[in-house]
């Protein structure tokens, strides 16, 4: 890869993960692997087998408690402070009290001397509910008018209903978007560990560590500062760590502060499945009108989001939906729209784009049918629609500055052969009947900040010892992204020293306070900035001591290669460090940083709630099997902007996972509840996320080469963790391209996931 970038050390190096080595050896200690403190009990919830909504009638503990090795059975009544563990607005029992609304809903959590008597124990509770049938669909909540768990909200630009009706072409229609199982590798666990005077020390696979010692210190009834909440590392997050695991963390507290002992709470993978909320399905019923040449005139969409039973999330979910169901499209007039249905289903919650990749689907699908009414290349219709100098400016009043979507997929275009490869596959198409090709090229812009204003801050501490070696702290976790090597590279960078001087600590409630969650993929934006301010506080004070020691001017002093360069002298920066130590200068500071620029207006919806943009494409070419509905991916090429890269082989591995992680979601991931709201795929054996041999066997990753981020981000660099999920979206679009071609002038029925069945069904439809 190529890229301009100005003289860095550390920064913008290909530095292998911090932890890499650890997690090859299997050596990288998550919270299950932490040696078990004495004494330990174990915690697993119990739940109503059957019911998914109803009073619970009757609750017979009394076998549960009988069972071997178990010490106590936990209820609602158990809890001192707040029975709630809601990100938001409330709704989010830790135990159900009274009655239950969805199916795995927590209501008990037995204490035993092992993981498996818990569990076991569980299952031996009798449980009656005065079942209700349960609103499981989008259609079962529309039509029962469950209460939805946010207002109803809109982006509003002009007339959107006239210009759709006054358009020379017009197309209505209505499909539906899957939700996804997050799959972290690591379950969710928490470890609980009592501390005298009523103190709580927990070690929990957290993105969100200060959200989680808030909860516990409500739930118990005491002050936050009892409570301190450890994240050394998560085996993957994806945003299910981003609120939800603060219920199994309050779990292990409750028990720890009941019997007075350490407490684990790990759940199994089907539990885990059962119990934590997951992506948003959706379905969008929408209008669309446009000119000749498939160019927008209007768009009236409403997009209706399964919530579940609790807000959790989701409003600044559906808002992120909305702010991304243009993509990389100007509409000049628009109606998106967004209910935020509940159901009596688990709560669904952040996963990896918040929202954003079930709108970008819908700004895909769309261009796809419209091309294929225009009768032009479905890549001509995008370019038409693009954002361009004169159209700039969002459905939300935000002026897009920093537009490189067209650049990117000009050169994607070229470098992925995209007009050959249209005229072969026609060929190929004209000549095989079972066999049919597909080919999408698919943009993404995708909005870096938190929209809740006030997120997006961060905190970091950096300590440098008498013998030059630095400890750092922020408030960022580490789930496998990268994170922790990132600002390690920043601070050996501010201190020209190299990364592996930097000692990177686990994210503590204790170190750094009040943090927002690693989420919205500003982890590097904040925390690295947070961290350089800390410090850059350090190299400072050690610059004016070295200017003082020396007698030397403070623009001759240097840091670099771990020295440092006082005029004609150079010293160790331990030696440094240890002299400025005996001169009684600090070697401790904290960082600050807030993202300047953005303001979100959310009742007018006007402002700007972005910091800038991160931009992506990807072209994918799909084979179907037209007789069974197997799909495989034979190739993909993608480019993505990330600015200047501060590491680009982490860059390139969220790169390649983020897109593998979206092409699943949208082809083989498929969440199937029953009529009584049970989730029919809870297991590995019923839900299929892709693995090593779905990779495309031609996958072809690049780097955008960038100038660096327009906005001074840290080392002009950008958000890379969520944008390239969307680059998945491509293979969707590829299928339905596939499908498109067996009757010419027709749209395929094809809803995500594109599942063999789903394929099958739409093919059948097609050749009807
Ligand atoms: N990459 C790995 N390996 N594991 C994860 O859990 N989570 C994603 C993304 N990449 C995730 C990941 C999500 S949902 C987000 S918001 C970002 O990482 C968070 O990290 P960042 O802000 O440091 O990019
Ligand atoms: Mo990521 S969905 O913002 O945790």
């Amino acid at each position: 890869m190529k890229q301009t970038r100005r003289a860095t050390a550390v920064v913008g190096h290909t530095l292998a993960h911090d932890s890499a080595e650890l997690h090859v050896q299997g050596a990288a200690a998550y919270v299950d692997d932490i040696r078990e403190p004495e004494g330990l009990v174990h915690v697993y919830p119990g739940f109503a087998r059957e019911a998914a909504l109803g009073a619970i009638t009757s609750l017979n503990l009394a076998p549960v408690r009988a069972a071997p090795g178990v010490i106590a059975v936990l209820t609602a009544r158990d809890i001192p402070g707040v029975n709630d563990c809601s990100p938001s607005v409330g709704g989010d029992p830790i135990l159900a009290d009274g009655a239950i609304i969805y199916h795995g809903q927590p209501i008990f959590a037995v204490v035993a001397h092992t993981r498996e008597a818990a569990r076991r124990a569980a299952r031996l509770a009798k449980v009656v509910v005065a079942a209700e049938t349960p609103a499981v669909t989008v259609e079962d909540a529309l039509a029962r008018k469950t209460k939805d768990v946010g207002e109803p909200y809109a982006f509003i630009r002009r007339d959107a209903a006239r210009a759709v009706a006054s358009a020379p072409q017009r197309l209505s229609e209505s499909f539906r978007i899957g939700g996804q199982e997050h799959f972290y590798l690591e379950g969710q666990v928490s470890l609980a560990v009592p501390e005298e005077q009523g103190g709580m020390m927990l070690h929990c696979s957290t993105q969100h560590p200060s959200e989680v010692q808030h909860l516990v210190a409500h739930m118990l009834h005491v002050p936050s500062a009892r409570v301190t909440v450890e994240c050394r590392r998560m085996g993957g997050a994806f945003g299910g760590k981003e609120s939800q695991a603060a219920q199994w963390a309050c779990l292990a507290a409750l028990a720890a502060h009941v019997t007075g002992r350490p407490a684990k709470c790990r759940l199994d993978r089907d539990e885990d499945m059962m119990m934590t909320g997951k992506r948003h399905d959706f379905r969008v019923d929408y209008a669309v009108g446009f000119d000749r040449r498939g160019r927008i005139l209007g768009v009236d969409a409403d997009l209706l989001a399964r919530c579940g039973c609790s807000a959790d999330l989701s409003n600044a979910i559906c808002d992120r939906a909305m702010f991304h169901a243009d993509n990389a499209y100007f509409y000049p007039a628009a109606r998106i729209a967004t209910r935020r249905l509940r159901t009596h289903t688990v709560s669904n919650t952040a996963f990896r784009g918040f929202g954003g990749p079930q709108g970008v689907v819908f700004a895909e699908r769309m261009m796809e049918a419209i091309a294929i009414l225009t009768r032009r290349d479905p890549l001509d219709v995008r370019k038409a629609n693009l954002y361009g100098p004169r159209r700039n400016v969002t459905p939300y009043g935000m002026k897009v500055e920093d537009n490189i979507a067209p650049d990117i997929i000009a050169r994607l275009e070229k470098s992925s052969d995209y007009r050959a490869r249209r005229k072969a596959i026609e060929a190929f198409n004209a000549e095989s009947r079972v066999l049919r090709k597909g080919l999408s090229l698919t943009p993404v812009k995708f909005g870096i900040s938190f929209t809740l204003t006030h997120l997006n801050q961060a905190g970091a501490l950096v300590h440098v010892y008498t013998d030059g070696s630095v400890h750092l702290n922020h408030g960022g976790t580490e789930m496998g992204q990268g994170l922790y090597t990132k600002v390690a590279q920043v601070v050996a960078e501010e201190f020209g020293i190299d990364a592996e001087a930097v000692r990177i600590t686990a994210t503590t409630t204790g170190k750094v306070p009040n943090t927002s969650a690693t989420a919205a993929s500003s982890g590097a934006d904040l925390n690295g900035m947070a961290a350089k301010q800390a410090a850059a506080t350090i190299r400072t004070r050690l610059t004016e001591f070295a200017a003082r020691h020396w007698k030397v001017p403070r623009g001759r002093i240097r840091f670099a290669d771990g020295k440092v360069k006082i005029g004609n002298r150079s010293v160790s920066f331990g030696e440094l460090a240890r002299l400025a130590h005996m001169a009684r200068v600090s070697l401790s500071a904290t960082g600050f940083y807030a993202t300047p620029k953005i303001a979100w207006d959310r009742a007018r919806a006007k402002g700007r709630p972005f910091f800038y943009f991160a931009y992506g494409a990807a072209c994918s070419e799909v084979l179907i099997d037209t007789l069974t509905g197997e799909m495989k991916v034979t190739r993909a090429d993608l480019l993505h902007d990330v600015g200047l890269s501060l590491n680009p082989g982490l860059d390139i591995g969220q790169v390649e996972g983020g897109f593998v992680q979206g092409m699943g979601w949208l082809t083989t991931e498929e969440l199937v509840y029953d009529a009584a709201g049970r989730l029919r795929t809870h297991a590995p054996s019923t839900y299929k996320i892709p693995c090593a041999s779905d990779v495309p066997a031609d996958f072809r990753v690049a780097l955008f080469e960038s100038r660096g981020n327009k906005e001074d981000t840290i080392y002009r660099s950008k958000a890379v963790g969520e944008p390239p999920l969307m680059l998945g979206v491509s293979v969707w679009t590829a299928v339905f391209d596939a499908i498109a071609g067996l009757a010419p002038g027709r749209i395929p029925q094809l809803d995500a996931p594109a599942t063999p069945e789903a394929i099958l069904r739409a093919v059948r439809a097609m050749t009807a």
